[in-house]
């Protein structure tokens, strides 16, 4: 089976062709244009000027994406319905069933979080179910049972910031360019983590949710009370910010994996880029004897693959004419 995995539901424009054939699923291309230098220059995403570019994009994605393919063999194509921004989840939605239509194909309406999830089963048929997903972004901070495919329980989440927007956030209080999170982990290289120590908010809460608002303001702080901030500040205010993430996420991934005593932890998402956090959640989870998936890191931020990945496992093709973007989706 063939897919055309479609995923526009913030700033990037992402086409993609995956195959499953024997369980296994192959990805044959996977184009991404982002308009990510436009957002640098706003300091964060303009949603209008997101669904323009994408509106440009998003014909020579798909086109560039479906080289060498014929149509006749795409049996359908998945794309993100939400949750995002209304006007770029349009452009991908509106895409979609014209495609559907014109080609007369079936959609899978898939959604975006389930399928920063999914990307860990592309070119990877050893996960085992039941398995904790931890989806790290810029709009999410989520953690999931996945019992089986398509039996996905929502554990909790984040009660304000994103894991990844408090890096953004946090990023731009630094002076540092948008977006911040892989600047942020760059610069921690060079800082020590004792020179501004911050609290990992809830780490010790016993549900599955998550707050980092508090850490911003902690942050703030402590630029605050530095006089001139200089490279050697900066970089220990970024280790130290970047270990009060890492430190909740793992703690509350783990407390969950042990719960529910899971086989497989899967992680995804954009933060899921960040290779403290890949390295320090792996050590952990082999201590508890789950194993650990992380998708590639060009897979991490958003991308259509994950789309059609998640499509194969959890899809049901519905005709054009009943689809529609929703920004708010969830887990439901
Ligand atoms: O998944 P994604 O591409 O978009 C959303 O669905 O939100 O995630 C983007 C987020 C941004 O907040 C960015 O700062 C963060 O992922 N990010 C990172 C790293 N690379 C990207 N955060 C921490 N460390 C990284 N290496
Ligand atoms: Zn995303």
């Amino acid at each position: 089976m063939i897919i055309l995995g479609l995923e526009t539901s913030c700033d990037e424009t992402s086409a993609a062709i995956l195959e499953k054939d024997n369980g296994k699923i192959k990805l044959i291309s996977n184009i991404i244009a982002s308009s990510l230098p436009l957002h640098a220059k706003t300091g964060g995403i303009i949603p209008e000027n997101a669904a323009r570019e994408q509106i440009k994009y998003i014909i020579p994605v798909i086109e560039k994406s479906i080289e060498g393919i014929t149509i006749e063999k795409i049996d359908a194509i998945a794309v993100t319905v939400g949750p995002g921004l209304m006007g770029s989840l349009l452009v991908g939605v509106e895409t979609a069933k014209t495609l559907s239509m014109v080609w007369n194909k079936p959609i899978i309406p898939t959604n975006h979080l389930i399928g920063h999830i999914y990307a860990n089963w592309i070119e990877n048929e050893k996960i085992k179910l039941p398995a904790i997903g931890l989806i790290v972004s810029g709009g999410h901070t989520d953690l999931i049972l996945i019992k089986n495919h398509g039996n996905i329980k929502w554990l909790g989440g984040t009660r304000d910031d994103a894991a990844g927007e408090a890096f953004d956030k946090i990023g731009r209080l630094l002076g540092l360019p948008y977006p911040g999170g892989h600047i942020i982990e760059k610069l921690s290289i060079n800082g020590n983590v004792k020179h501004f120590p911050m609290p990992s908010p809830m780490i010790y809460s016993k549900d599955f949710d998550f707050s980092f608002s508090g850490l911003k303001a902690a942050a703030l702080r402590e630029i605050q009370t530095i006089k001139q901030l200089n490279n050697g500040s900066i970089s220990d205010i970024c280790a130290s910010v970047q270990e009060a993430i890492i430190d909740v996420l793992i703690s509350k991934t783990l407390k969950a994996a042990k719960k529910y005593k899971v086989k497989s932890i899967l992680l995804g998402g954009g933060v899921a880029a960040n290779q403290k956090l890949r390295d320090e959640l792996k050590v952990k989870a082999s201590e508890s004897n789950v194993e650990l998936f992380v998708p590639p890191k060009s897979l991490c931020t958003d991308n259509g693959a994950m789309i059609a990945a998640a499509a194969f496992f959890n899809g049901r093709p519905i005709a054009f004419d009943k689809i529609s973007a929703n920004p708010q989706l969830y887990f439901d």
